[in-house]
């Protein structure tokens, strides 16, 4: 058993991003307790924009990978799809951006949403090519974008649903902090909240 944990947060282990995807590993850890967790810091790893050699490869349909001679982001890539095709659960833990995913798990995405690695093109549109797992997916706002109280869009959730349904990922569970731009008190409460709605899932997983 193998969880993937990817952290997309500028403040790393002090972020509320953190203390909230730590909360979903840690009841993971509790129903596994054999699970090996791979933690992929995405600001630690310094993951950069895709490179010209990999545009060119992805834009080539007779494209063939020499085995093992992959080089710049391509072989960053095989290494990230790596890792997240050997996992059985991913959680992503992520802050909302100026209303979507951060640019360093853009990147990411731009490295494990691959055709004809990851997803295939038919004549009915994209397929996805790796088996389906949960994916918990852990999003962190200061202002909120979830209900009626919303006062901004929301770019973030329904981008990450459709770019992951690409790859066959579609098995996703999410859990929102929002608004802790208001405060301790918010955080708080917010921390309280999900912990109890975290709790309620996991005792029917
Ligand atoms: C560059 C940047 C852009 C942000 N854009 C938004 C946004 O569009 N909407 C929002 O609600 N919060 C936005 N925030 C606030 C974060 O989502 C917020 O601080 C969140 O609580 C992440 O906290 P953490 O770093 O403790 O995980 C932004 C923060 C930064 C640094």
């Amino acid at each position: 058993m193998k969880i993937l944990h990817l952290l997309a947060s500028p403040r790393q282990e002090a972020s509320n991003t953190w203390w909230l995807s730590q909360q979903i590993v840690s009841r993971l850890r509790s129903l596994h307790p054999q699970a090996q967790i791979v933690l992929r810091d995405l600001h630690a790893s310094a993951i950069g924009h895709v490179d010209a050699a990999y545009a060119d490869a992805l834009g080539s349909p007779g494209f063939v990978e020499d085995a093992g001679a992959a080089q710049g982001t391509l072989a960053l890539s095989d290494l990230l799809i790596a890792e997240l095709e050997a996992a059985d659960q991913v959680v992503i833990g992520t802050p909302m951006h100026n209303y979507t995913v951060p640019s360093v798990l853009k990147a990411w995405i731009d490295h494990v949403v691959r055709v004809r690695r990851t997803f295939g093109i038919t004549p009915d549109g994209k397929v996805g090519l790796l088996h389906d797992r949960p994916v918990h997916l852990a999003v962190v706002s200061g202002g909120r974008f979830t209900g009626a109280s919303a006062r901004q869009p929301d770019f973030l959730t329904p981008y990450l649903k459709v770019a992951l349904a690409t790859i066959g990922l579609h098995d996703l569970r999410l859990t929102v902090m929002e608004g802790l731009a208001a405060g301790a008190q918010v955080v708080r409460s917010e921390r309280e909240r999900v912990a109890m709605e975290l709790d309620r899932q996991f005792s029917r997983a």
